[in-house]
């Protein structure tokens, strides 16, 4: 009609304006409000990222010390959420729990529901940032059977996540720092990506008024897709299916072949024409992590080599395709012990930052409107209704 741009998968709308996140694809830059990423990953903590997202600026030590009490306030869950999980089946996908859960937390903070006071929307966004480890790790604990752990607010974000996820009543459990040290650069490196399809769908879902803990479930819902957050998953279970790097090129040729729709998992970005920085991170977490525990899985030597055939083929150079943020944290879960299904969990977890973040912009910009995207109709012109017995 000419009304309107075309433009399927977005690939050159601008949604918003935001001041959180930059990134430059074509060079492979990405700042989080102004701060490389790659500097964030190896020195700041968790929530030092995560006021930084929310708040602009990365938090003087007064500041950082309420902000981390207004956290561990919240780590708590409603007892009567414990429920909603026994009401899952054991082998259900913990991605399907969370959906599940976390939009059921909207039924429990009446409050949260006024969005037009900025002190309400900073509580809802404290809860969701304090119980998403929490209800992650239950959804974990769920699915191998054992009791719920309580959160410790004595720990780190990150050690008190390990600690509920792999601490049993009987046992003797201690945080290893190494690998402390590791979940806290993958949550760091997960924690926001700008408009990315699940933070859209956050933002979408936002713009109409929505309660909070139900647009963040319909950003976990998004996530969860192979071509998202589920490529971590997919990767890791890419890789152990090549299994040894004899192997490699021949995946590396289905990935090539138009007729097959195999493609390189955790390979490619819409945005990223170069090497992905978080990958750059994640690949030497991932050597050192495999080092410092002393395990070696044949994995890690099947990405290396489909990295290195990958990256000197005129295929994967041509269409500029790098390995992404996916590409290496599987390896690296899987070595710290998470099961693969938990993998996208990780990701939701670490991206509610993010998203709360990415809200909280949305809701106090003066130029927000409900999302509303038009189309281009190509059914069928007016016809009139013929009764079903003359059909
Ligand atoms: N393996 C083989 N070929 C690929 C791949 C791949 N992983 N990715 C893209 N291509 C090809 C694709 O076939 C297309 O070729 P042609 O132009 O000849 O049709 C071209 O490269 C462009 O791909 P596209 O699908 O049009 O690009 P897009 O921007 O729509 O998709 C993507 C981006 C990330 C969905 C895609 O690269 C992909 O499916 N990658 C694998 C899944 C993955 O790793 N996702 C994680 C993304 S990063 C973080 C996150 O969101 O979780």
């Amino acid at each position: 009609t000419g009304m309107f741009t075309y433009d399927p998968g977005f690939t050159s709308t601008a949604s918003c304006q935001s001041a959180i996140t930059y990134i430059d694809g074509g060079e492979g830059i990405l700042l989080h409000r102004g701060y490389p990423i790659d500097q964030l990953a190896e020195k700041a903590r968790f929530l030092e990222v995560a006021y930084l997202l929310l708040h602009g600026d990365l938090p003087k030590q007064d500041e950082f010390e309420e902000f981390r009490h207004n956290i561990t306030y919240h780590t708590m869950v409603h007892e009567q959420l414990a429920q909603f999980f026994r009401g899952f089946r054991r082998d259900a996908h913990p991605m399907a729990v969370m959906t599940g859960v976390v939009g059921a937390l909207s039924a429990f903070y009446h409050d949260s529901t006024d969005i037009t006071d900025p002190q309400q929307r900073l509580i809802a966004s404290h809860r969701l940032i304090a119980k998403m480890p929490t209800i992650a790790a239950m959804a974990y604990k769920y699915s191998v059977g054992q009791p719920f752990v309580y959160p410790r607010n004595d720990l780190s974000y990150t050690g008190n996540f390990l600690n509920m996820t792999f601490s049993v009543p009987a046992e003797e459990y201690e945080v290893n720092p190494i690998i402390e040290n590791a979940m806290r650069r993958i949550f760091i490196l997960h924690a926001d990506h700008e408009q990315n399809a699940s933070t859209s769908t956050v933002r979408l879902a936002g713009s109409s008024g929505a309660n909070p803990f139900a647009c963040i479930a319909s950003g976990i819902a998004c996530l969860w897709g192979p071509a998202h957050g589920g490529a971590n998953e997919a990767a890791l279970n890419m890789l152990r299916e090549i299994g040894e790097s004899k192997n490699v090129k021949q995946y590396v040729d289905r990935a090539k072949d138009k007729n097959d729709p195999f493609r390189l998992m955790g390979f490619g970005h819409r945005v990223y024409k170069n090497y992905d920085p978080r990958a750059k991170v994640m690949q030497q977490t991932a050597e050192e992590v495999l080092k410092e525990l002393n395990i070696s899985d044949p994995v890690l030597d099947v990405a290396r080599e489909l990295e290195h055939i990958a990256l000197n083929d005129d295929y994967f150079i041509e269409k500029k395709l790098y390995p992404n943020v996916d590409f290496y944290s599987g390896i690296i879960l899987s070595a710290i012990g998470f099961p693969t299904e938990m993998f996208t969990a990780l990701f939701a977890l670490a991206r509610t930052t993010g998203w709360v973040a990415q809200w909280n912009e949305m809701i106090s910009d003066p130029e927000q409107k409900i999302g509303r995207p038009r189309q281009l109709y190509v059914g069928a012109t007016q016809r009139d209704y013929v009764p079903l017995e003359d059909r």
